[in-house]
């Protein structure tokens, strides 16, 4: 769970899942409206990275739609860098990928 001062404001953290039919560890995030734009899904998505780290996964990926610029960022500020274009639920998807 992220929380602002105290406050439910998102969530963020690791899930086992399989994307373009390879099983991964997926790095997720999601903050509510009015908390968006103060760096919490970054410095959480930092967390979540520094928790697989202590974990000793091999590697993280994150997706989204090509055009979901803002969580793009994200993948980028926690270290993630762009892999390939790939179909998710059948739709054009980024896929970023970080090897620990
Ligand atoms: C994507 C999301 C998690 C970002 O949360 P956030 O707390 O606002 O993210 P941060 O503030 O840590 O970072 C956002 C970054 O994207 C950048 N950004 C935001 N909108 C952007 C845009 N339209 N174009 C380019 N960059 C953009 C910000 O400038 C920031 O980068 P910076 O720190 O270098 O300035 C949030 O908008 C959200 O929950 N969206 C809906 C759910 C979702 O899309 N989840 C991800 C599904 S894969």
């Amino acid at each position: 769970m992220v929380e602002d001062d105290g406050a439910f404001a998102g969530r963020a953290g690791l899930n086992t899942t399989h994307v373009a039919g390879e099983p991964v560890v997926e790095l997720a995030w999601a903050i509510v409206g009015p908390a968006r734009g103060r760096g919490l899904a970054g410095r959480a998505a930092v967390a979540a990275v520094a928790a697989a780290r202590e974990l000793e996964l091999e590697e993280v990926v994150s997706f989204t739609l090509p055009d979901n610029l803002a969580s793009r960022r994200v993948m980028e500020k926690a270290g993630l860098a762009f892999d390939r274009d790939i179909t998710h639920a059948g739709l054009p998807h980024v896929l970023y990928r970080l090897r620990l």
